[in-house]
């Protein structure tokens, strides 16, 4: 037997930090991948290596969680890690629907957000659901319309909406800092307990990603530009952005219909809406970052191939 998926990236274009408060978010699926593919196999393997839980904790809680036998376990991905673009979820969606076989959309998205969960001790169902369904998804605390699945985690239960997003040209640009997403959610906890600014921000960005679903629905990037700048202020304001973002943003302003940072900030990336990618692209190198010319609309799972 052997079995093929492979899923994309995700940014987060909304809402990153207020989903943590029960505000919605809204996230895009982007033309980066990752592919897996497993064989059955005497014993475990991930890219020709013993796979240990350690060493690779998504794929042992991968194969516990879909009750699998031995396998062996290769994944090919053009998505950088620990650059808050969904990497482990792309990889542990493509991984549950290779290992499943004929697993429902929301099956593997609840799968893998267990997946996401079990490795890391926290998780959001917003980098697994987006790998899972592609395009867009408006993650909310309440009922949605064009509703997909439901994600019950340990704070609760979220709703997973669908959002067309069509072709737009985003460029991401890694500041070369990691971003680990747990302090910086904690940091946001505390400052929102002491802060009534802060609080007020919270539910200002949950306003924002109401506005932007309307806009994606039209097709107005312009609106779409300025309430991700509007997002991105209210970001410093909860104590999430850094310098070094906001010297990336600043670059690519002049090139962009907006930017801001994207997933928990404190290092990570920053994204623009541009219709001059190249420009934008130049300025992030220009500082020293990492630019990825990206596209949204993209498809999500996937099967690739299938033998046996
Ligand atoms: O670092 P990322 O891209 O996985 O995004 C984290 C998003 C937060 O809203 C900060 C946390 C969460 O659980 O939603």
């Amino acid at each position: 037997m052997m079995r093929s998926y492979s899923a994309p990236a995700k940014v987060i274009l909304f809402g990153e930090h207020a989903v943590v408060f029960g505000e919605p978010a809204i996230s895009a699926a982007i033309d980066l991948r990752s592919r897996v593919t497993v064989r059955d196999s005497a014993e475990n393997l991930l890219n020709g290596m013993p796979l240990r839980r350690d060493s690779s904790p998504y794929a042992f809680h991968a194969l516990e969680l879909t009750e699998s036998s031995p396998m062996e376990i290769t994944v090919e991905s053009a998505i950088p890690a620990g650059g808050g673009l969904g990497s482990s979820a792309a990889f542990s969606v493509s991984l549950v629907a290779s290992l499943l076989g004929n697993g429902s959309p929301g099956r593997v998205a609840e799968l893998a957000f267990n997946v996401e969960l079990r490795s890391q001790g926290r998780a959001s169902p917003i980098d697994t659901s987006t790998a899972v369904h592609g395009q867009g998804i408006f993650v909310s605390r309440e009922t949605v319309a064009n509703e997909l699945w439901q994600i019950s985690g340990p704070s609760g239960i979220w709703h997973i909406g669908d959002i067309r997003i069509g072709r737009m040209n985003i460029v991401i640009g890694y500041s070369g800092q990691g971003a680990a997403t747990g302090p910086m959610v904690e940091r946001v906890r505390k400052l929102c307990e002491r802060f009534e600014v802060a609080r007020e921000a919270i539910s200002e960005i949950g306003s924002i990603s109401l506005e932007a679903k309307r806009a994606l629905e039209r097709n107005d990037i312009v609106t779409l530009g300025s309430l991700m700048d509007r997002n991105q202020k209210l970001l410093s304001v909860v104590g999430v952005s850094t310098r070094r973002l906001e010297k990336l943003i600043q670059a690519v302003a002049p090139y962009s219909y907006g930017a801001k940072l994207t997933g928990a900030g404190g290092g990570g990336s920053i994204i623009a809406l541009t219709d001059r990618p190249e420009k934008a692209a130049g300025a992030i190198s220009l500082l020293g970052g990492v630019p990825y010319i990206c596209r949204t609309g993209e498809t999500g799972l996937r099967r690739e191939e299938d033998e046996g």
